[in-house]
């Protein structure tokens, strides 16, 4: 048995395929080591481009090469990492030329195609290499020949992906072979340059209306009015899980403040995942706002304005620091150069002395603003803020001498408090919980839905369970597809609420996943297979049956037991699952997956072949415990594997219980669940 170095699944990714034009011509005019040579140099930059953007290399095949975000393992946000990669490849490249002093190296260019959706990932082909295969990289293949040199082509899920992160329009479809329909494609023109701003996330089309949070918002205008007379900090921290509304929520708050206290200072910014190794970064993004400097200007002009700005704040009233030093200490913490005239400064010996400093100043400065009208700092997704700004932050909020009169309010996923747990005691912490929503509610969330039957509106409640994020993703794909299209097919449309995943919330809950360690995510994907409620037991015996991806082969059983019990232990610590009391089955642990589309990821990365065997052994498994709804869900997985007959036989037990009973009801249904499982059967057979 061999061991992969990475597990085989079927998995949601973004594929690259970049292609560089012109190495031929140039080949005609260069001596061979010299092209071979050039080769090699381009193709280290661009490698090293990819994986820093954190691609997985699959594969060079003759000038171009094929990259993949979201296998062997995902992240947050693969298919916008991709298409930064495809972004900096291309300047990577021009720059290359640029400074090249080969003759003609200009002339080389870059076409590339990005995709995402459904690969199966897994070792192919003769020389039993990682890669992944499907649809979605044929496409992937296609979009990178349809490009103009020097351009970067995207599909249609990449487009939905990314399109609030990055400017595109949209092509007109490309024919590709072996499809029928033409494929949805964009270009992408650059970055929006709002990434900075708090924003939720939200289709720019759909009009939607926060509903569920009047309790949570007049809390947060409580806070606010106290504030207000208050002389010290007040520090919120908005926290709940991923989608559950935290920055919606903070943006609804400014703005509603904005309007209601003009003369309140309301600066917002948020953490970026990307420069949660900057220091200080919160901090420079707060000046900036505050001071109406553009980010990317560092230049004379802005930095003399920022200076004026500081000698007025200074000149209002005696300080025991002179304007000089505060410029100094703050316009370097933004990022301004102040070479020359630094000579007659104090400069800290410690980085302690140099921290405090920052930080006396920064008091003082937020105070001398705090006298112009009520100053409010919102800083969304804290989880992602450098260290420095957040002990600069946590320093403010101490009670000190001077008087602080603002209020901080900060959005955060859990994790910032499981890493700080000194901020529980230093805020006053909301904690989301799920939107109860119902029919009413949805329509009034999304106006554009209004006019959908009620069923199906709560069809829609039910599938979100609470959580606006996936709310908001089952929406988009609804929309899309046209409205009078759900109004004309409501049964399809209730099947394909029930079923379909979004590809963003996959994309989201596969890096979820695939932060566990390798043995609990193979819990996971076990546990799937038994459903949103599963059982250890259930559990052993798919271990027991594993022979695919490796992982829990060919072990004594009492380490396939810790194994088991660890990465369960994992699953519930990441809040992915969670045990149940009072288990149906006496001695049989419970289960519970957090939500349905977790289970459904989990299951939708198994590979078939794999998944029939689990479903027998579960199948068998319950098949052993008496009870109606035993030899039901036992039949069913019998269905799942295949096997019709075994299956009809659960059913026909299970129908002599109900006959006990008189169950009338019952009776009927297991009556034709029986006959259409025997009728399964006899057609298996006779296809052979
Ligand atoms: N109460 C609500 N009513 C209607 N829509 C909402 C509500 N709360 C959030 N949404 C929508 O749901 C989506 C997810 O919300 P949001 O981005 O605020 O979540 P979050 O908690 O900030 O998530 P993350 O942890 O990823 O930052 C957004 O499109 C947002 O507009
Ligand atoms: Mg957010």
């Amino acid at each position: 048995m061999v061991t992969h170095l990475y597990p085989e699944e079927r998995r949601s990714a973004t594929v690259l395929f970049a292609d560089v034009q012109g190495f031929t011509g140039l080949a005609e005019q260069l001596d061979y080591e010299t092209v071979s040579d050039l080769i090699k140099d381009i193709w280290s930059r661009l490698d090293a481009v990819i994986e820093d953007a954190g691609g997985y290399i699959d594969k060079h095949m003759g000038d171009g090469v094929m990259a993949v975000w979201g296998a062997p393992y995902a992240s947050d946000r693969d298919a916008e990492k991709a298409v930064h990669a495809a972004l900096a490849l291309i300047e990577s490249l021009n720059d290359y030329a640029r400074k090249s002093k080969i003759h003609d190296t200009e002339k080389l260019n870059l076409r590339v195609g990005v995709n995402s959706g459904e690969v199966f990932a897994g070792y192919v082909g003769t020389k039993n290499e990682y890669t992944v295969i499907g649809d979605t990289v044929n496409v992937a293949a296609r979009l990178e020949q349809a490009a103009e040199p020097g351009t970067t082509i995207v599909g249609e899920a990449t487009g939905q992906l990314i399109r609030n992160i990055f400017e595109i329009k949209e092509l007109s479809p490309i024919q590709a072979k072996g499809k029928t329909e033409p494929i949805k494609a964009y270009k992408i023109i650059g970055t929006r340059s709002s990434a900075s701003k708090i924003t939720y996330e939200s289709l720019d089309k759909l009009e939607t209306h926060m509903v569920g949070r009047d309790n949570e918002m007049s809390r947060l205008r409580i806070f606010f009015e106290q504030s207000l007379t208050s002389i010290i900090p007040t520090l919120i921290l908005v926290t709940g899980e991923v989608g559950i509304g935290k920055s919606r929520l903070l943006m609804e708050f400014s703005q509603k403040l904005q309007l209601d206290y003009p003369d309140a200072q309301v600066v917002t910014t948020r953490a970026l995942a990307q420069t949660s190794r900057v220091p200080y970064h919160i901090w420079r993004l707060i000046l900036f706002r505050r001071f109406g400097l553009l980010e990317d200007a560092l230049n004379e002009q802005n930095r003399r304005a920022f200076e004026q700005e500081i000698n007025l704040l200074w000149n209002e009233r005696s300080s025991g620091t002179a304007a000089a030093e505060v410029v100094y200490v703050m316009g370097r913490l933004i990022g301004f150069d102040f070479k020359q005239d630094e000579r007659n400064l104090r400069h800290a010996n410690t980085v302690e002395e140099e921290f405090d400093n920052i930080s006396d100043l920064t008091r003082e400065l937020l105070y001398r603003l705090s006298l112009k009208g009520p100053l409010v700092i919102l800083i969304d997704d804290l989880q992602w803020a450098d260290k420095e700004s957040l002990n600069l932050l946590y320093s403010l909020v101490k009670p000190g001498i001077e008087p602080l009169p603002i209020m901080i309010l900060g959005g955060t996923r859990l994790i910032l408090l499981k890493d700080y747990p000194q901020w529980w005691g230093a805020s006053h912490i909301t904690t989301l919980g799920p939107v109860a929503m119902n029919a009413a509610m949805v329509a009034k969330a999304y106006p554009d839905l209004k006019s959908l039957p009620d069923h199906i509106l709560e069809e829609l409640a039910s599938r979100a369970e609470g959580n606006p994020y996936f709310m908001e993703e089952i929406v988009k794909g609804l929309v899309r597809s046209g409205l009078d299209e759900i109004k004309a097919t409501p049964d399809e449309t209730i099947s394909r609420i029930q079923s379909q995943i979004p590809e963003s919330l996959r994309a989201m809950l596969q890096a979820r996943l695939d932060n566990l360690t390798r043995e609990s995510r193979t819990v996971a994907l076990m546990a799937s297979v038994v459903g949103r409620v599963f059982w250890v037991g259930a559990l052993k015996v798919i271990a027991r049956a594993n022979t695919g991806t490796g992982t829990l082969t060919v072990m004594p059983e009492q380490v396939i037991d810790r194994l088991l019990q660890d990465g369960l232990r994992q699953l519930v610590r990441a809040e992915m699952a969670f045990p149940r009391a009072g288990s149906k089955f006496s001695d049989q642990q419970e289960y519970i997956f957090k939500n349905s589309y977790l289970r459904d990821v989990a299951y939708s990365m198994i590979p078939h072949r794999s998944r029939t065997t689990y479903h027998r052994v579960v199948a068998e498994w319950l098949s052993k415990f008496e009870g109606t709804s035993y030899k039901v869900m036992a039949a069913e997985h019998f269905e799942k594997s295949g096997e019709f007959s075994s299956a009809a036989d659960q059913y026909e037990k299970a129908l002599e219980m109900a006959n006990t009973r008189r169950s009338l009801g019952e009776i009927e249904i297991l009556k034709s669940r029986t006959q259409a499982a025997r009728d399964a059967g006899t057609k298996a057979k006779e296809n052979g």
